[in-house]
């Protein structure tokens, strides 16, 4: 879904021409939230797995399978940084891994308008993705990992997040909402 606006529109938004990153672990409803967001800015969302299945013409659990993790994270690194060098400004919705590399946590914070970390409790996470299938790394005890994994980011999330957005029990109209709060108020 996305909304059209005119240049003139656009403009008047006075909105500084930066990317909107929206990050947080797998199941905090980044995609959802993403593609509310853009029906109120005028830059498309993009999401890079989603991106990176149509690039690459595989899916997610079939590039870990057949390649495994590194060579994900490696293609999910240039498909970041290929985002973030253009000047036109993107709704960047990235998969719940892209911290564990130094790297794009640095490009993150430098080559964006503001990072949102979508946060939900564990025991959240863990009944909304009790049935999910398409999560390589969730195989086996799902509770477990999602813990161990959550363990194990929290800081990185926490060390570029510019805005942490609770979403327990929350509309994604209303998260939206409370992004679009934050990123109007920034510096044009
Ligand atoms: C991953 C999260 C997934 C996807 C891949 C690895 C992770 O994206 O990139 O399965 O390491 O947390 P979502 O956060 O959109 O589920």
């Amino acid at each position: 879904m996305k909304r059209n606006f005119t240049k003139k529109e656009a403009d008047s938004m006075n909105l500084h021409k930066k990317h909107l990153i929206l990050m947080g672990m797998m199941g905090t409803g980044k995609s959802t939230v993403g593609h509310h967001l853009a029906q109120h800015l005028p830059y498309p969302a993009i999401d890079l797995d989603h991106w990176i299945e149509e690039k690459q013409n595989q899916s997610i659990p079939s590039i870990f399978e057949e390649f495994g993790e590194s060579y994900f994270r490696e293609l999910e690194s240039q498909a970041l940084k290929h985002f973030l060098k253009q000047s036109q400004p993107y709704i960047l919705i990235t998969g719940g891994g892209i911290i564990i590399r130094p790297e794009n946590r640095k490009w993150m914070k430098k080559e964006s308008g503001a990072v949102f970390h979508l946060i939900a409790d564990v025991e959240t996470l863990i009944q909304r993705l009790e049935l999910d299938v398409s999560r390589p790394l969730l195989q086996g005890d799902k509770a477990e990992k999602i813990r161990r994994i959550w363990s194990e980011r929290k800081s990185l999330y926490e060390s570029i997040a510019d805005y942490q957005v609770q979403t327990d029990d929350r509309s994604p109209e209303s998260i939206t909402t409370e992004i679009l709060s934050h990123w109007y108020q920034l510096p044009v």
